[in-house]
């Protein structure tokens, strides 16, 4: 059994001061919004990982098979000794990329969801003798502080992920991947790429109501920690491609006019009918504007691969 450890990058409330300064400023905003990062306390995670399996849902299907197929290439030009994984979840796909480095000594998953890190964490130490896996909760847009480990350094963050922040938070996040990248370090970067309507919405609204389900998980999560009253049965769950900014866009659309109680900012919300929350949005990318997105950052993009079907992307990129 190889060490597992976890650190909280953050002091004792700050999650909850978080969660109150954005559950304030997006529900007093117009139009009303709310951070994705919310959805994921342990039953969110919980239903991340079933949207995987939806028939539906094609990006994690597409995304391993494109690391099973390239996680040798993937460990020949990196030769990483430390791995470093944003917004890690379950680590399920990230296992073939640790089967294939050879040299690899730490794993270093970070994630806001405790449960999530804890699972998997202790999961690959258990898997992988030898292997140090030091994982951190932590808010992956805020400072990062990465522990001493050896080099060279492979960042991934997969998943797609990076289509959650909006273009601004994403270049500030770049700018700060690339300040953890030394000579001879790399990010492995996944990213969805746009392609029909039908098949995007489909993926975000899929038949057995899972994904409706992970939506409203975000109102349950603002009644237990701050005490509100939402009804998440009062809220439909709907999902919009946007064709101007190419992103796919997850509301909650009230079916009442309703108000709704949070007494930890001691606040009411005022819904009219058909009033939409807006609660994600994920963006879906093409080449050229993902290797113009990591130039701006400092980083230039030297490998692109898709899947058979051409649905998504890993990218592997160094800084400039
Ligand atoms: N990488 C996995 C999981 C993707 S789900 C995969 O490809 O399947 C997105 C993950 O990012 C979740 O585990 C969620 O808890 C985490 N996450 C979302 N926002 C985050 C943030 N701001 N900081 C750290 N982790 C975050
Ligand atoms: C984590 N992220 C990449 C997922 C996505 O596809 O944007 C979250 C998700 N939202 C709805 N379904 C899945």
């Amino acid at each position: 059994m190889s060490p597992f450890r976890l650190t909280r990058t953050l002091p004792e409330d700050a999650a909850g001061a978080a969660l109150r300064a954005d559950v304030r400023a997006g529900l007093t905003g117009s139009p009303k919004t709310l951070p994705p990062k919310w959805f994921y306390d342990a039953r969110g995670s919980e239903l991340f990982e079933e949207i995987t399996t939806l028939p539906e849902y094609y990006p994690t299907r597409a995304e391993r098979e494109i690391l099973l197929e390239r996680a040798d290439e993937i460990a020949a030009v990196s030769g990483a000794r430390t791995l470093v994984e944003l917004g890690s979840g379950s680590s399920e796909k990230t296992r073939h990329l640790i089967a294939a480095l050879d040299g690899l000594r730490t794993y270093v998953p970070v994630d806001v969801s405790e449960s999530a890190l804890t699972r998997a964490g202790q999961t690959l130490a258990a898997e992988r003798p030898g292997l140090d896996v030091h994982a951190l909760v932590a808010d992956f847009t805020a400072e990062l502080t990465l522990p001493e480990t050896p080099g060279p350094r492979l960042v991934a963050f997969l998943g797609g992920t990076i289509g959650n922040l909006l273009p601004d938070e994403r270049s500030a996040f770049l700018s700060k991947v690339r300040a953890l990248l030394a000579p001879g370090d790399a990010l492995l970067l996944g990213t969805d790429l746009v392609k029909d309507e039908k098949t995007l919405v489909r993926a975000y609204d899929d038949a057995a109501g899972v994904t409706a389900a992970f939506n409203k998980n975000v109102l349950n999560v603002v009644n237990r920690e701050l005490g509100a009253d939402f009804d998440p049965d009062a809220f439909d769950h709907v999902a919009v491609w946007d064709a101007e900014h190419e992103w796919v866009e997850m509301r909650l659309r009230s079916r009442t006019a309703q108000s709704v109680k949070i007494p930890a900012l001691e606040l009411v919300v005022d819904f009219a009918e058909g009033e939409e929350l807006r609660t994600e949005v994920s963006a879906k990318f093409r080449q050229e504007g993902v290797r113009a997105e990591l130039s701006a950052a400092g980083l230039d993009l030297t490998r692109w691969w898709t899947d058979g079907e051409g649905r998504f992307a890993l990218s592997l990129s160094v800084a400039r």
